[in-house]
């Protein structure tokens, strides 16, 4: 059987960042993300009897993605008892692995289109545990508008659940580089783990803000939304900057662009960054203050390209087979 699936990627608000249980991505503390509806994955997914076979942006993957895919394979396989091998035909409609969360979508679409074209009877949330165990954000991928990604105790209960459905929000992603991200979210958080003195506070800041978000977030608070947002971005990179890694995720343009926003807040434009792990910087901003926002972000030289994105739908499966 063959299916396809298109994915979003998804932005978080309240970052994931460090595992209770590393190897299944049972993380530290709750997240809460809203889909891109801009940034989508398709992905063709069928089972076959040749060898097992990955094709992302047209060549064969291989290292940690590899990796990654074998691991939720054999877990699938486990789950369901589905023995037949696969074929796996993925694209990106978005630059992949520079901060903008290809892994989400990317997992996100395999673990979807692995239940549907098994045939078996599924729900959202074995979707999104099993989507977890490539990339912990995929597990928020599936979910149309805002998900929460509860940390749980093991894989079952570690999964997302829809939050709020999608609205008029608009996330312009500005993309300050598009080069590949040196190290991986993955093995970034685990460094930090071992070297930022941070550290063992970060799952108590983010448990913390949930409630607070979460309520914004049903009430469409939009001030507290991006206070929330941006104070657990600089709580984020406080670890990070704090982590012994030998790299240093912004460049000269990101910092440009905080600085902008704070200057556009200071004159009234309700606006907010957040960044993940690259240079990228993610403004949330509200359809009326779009062009005033997309005007100012114009003049700073080395931004390379604005997307602006609304609110996505999840995942979704498709007739538009890729093969
Ligand atoms: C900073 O679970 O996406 O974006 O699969 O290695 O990319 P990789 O890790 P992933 O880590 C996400 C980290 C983050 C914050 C977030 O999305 O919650």
């Amino acid at each position: 059987m063959k299916a396809t699936i298109k994915a979003c990627a998804n932005l978080a608000l309240i970052k994931y960042w460090g595992n209770a249980f590393s190897e299944l991505n049972i993380p530290i503390n709750d997240s809460i993300s809203v889909s891109l509806s801009e940034l989508q994955t398709t992905t063709t997914l069928e089972f076959y009897q040749d060898e097992d076979q990955l094709i992302l942006n047209d060549s064969p993957v291989s290292g940690e993605g590899r990796q990654r895919f074998d691991f939720v394979l054999r877990h699938f396989r486990m789950l369901t008892g589905v023995t037949d091998n696969v074929k796996i035909v993925t694209t990106n409609n978005f630059p992949t692995a520079a901060g903008i969360a290809s892994s989400a979508s990317g997992f996100g679409a395999m673990a979807h289109a692995l239940y549907e074209a098994s045939g078996l009877d599924y729900s959202d949330l074995q979707v999104s545990s099993l989507a977890r165990l490539g990339s912990g954000s995929a597990s928020r991928t599936i979910h149309p508008g805002f998900a929460h990604w509860h940390r749980g105790a093991d894989h079952e209960t570690s999964h997302a659940t829809q939050l709020a459905p999608p609205n008029n929000l608009r996330i312009l992603v500005t993309i300050t580089s598009p080069e590949e991200k040196p190290l991986s979210s993955s093995k970034a958080m685990l460094r930090s783990k071992e070297s930022s003195p941070f550290f063992a506070q970060r799952g108590n800041t983010a448990n913390d803000h949930i409630p607070y978000l979460k309520k914004a977030l049903l009430e469409w608070d939009f001030a507290t939304i991006g206070e929330i947002t941006q104070r657990e971005a600089n709580n984020l990179h406080a670890v990070i900057n704090t982590t012994e890694m030998g790299i240093y995720y912004w460049n000269r343009t990101t910092v440009e662009i905080i600085h902008r926003i704070k200057q556009l807040q200071t004159s009234g434009i309700p606006c907010y960054y957040t960044m993940d792990a690259g240079p990228q910087v993610k403004v949330l901003v509200m359809p009326e203050h779009v062009k005033e926002v997309e005007k100012s972000l114009a003049e700073i030289d080395d931004i390379k390209r604005i997307i602006n994105s609304g609110v996505g739908f999840g995942s979704q499966v498709t007739q538009d087979h890729l093969f």
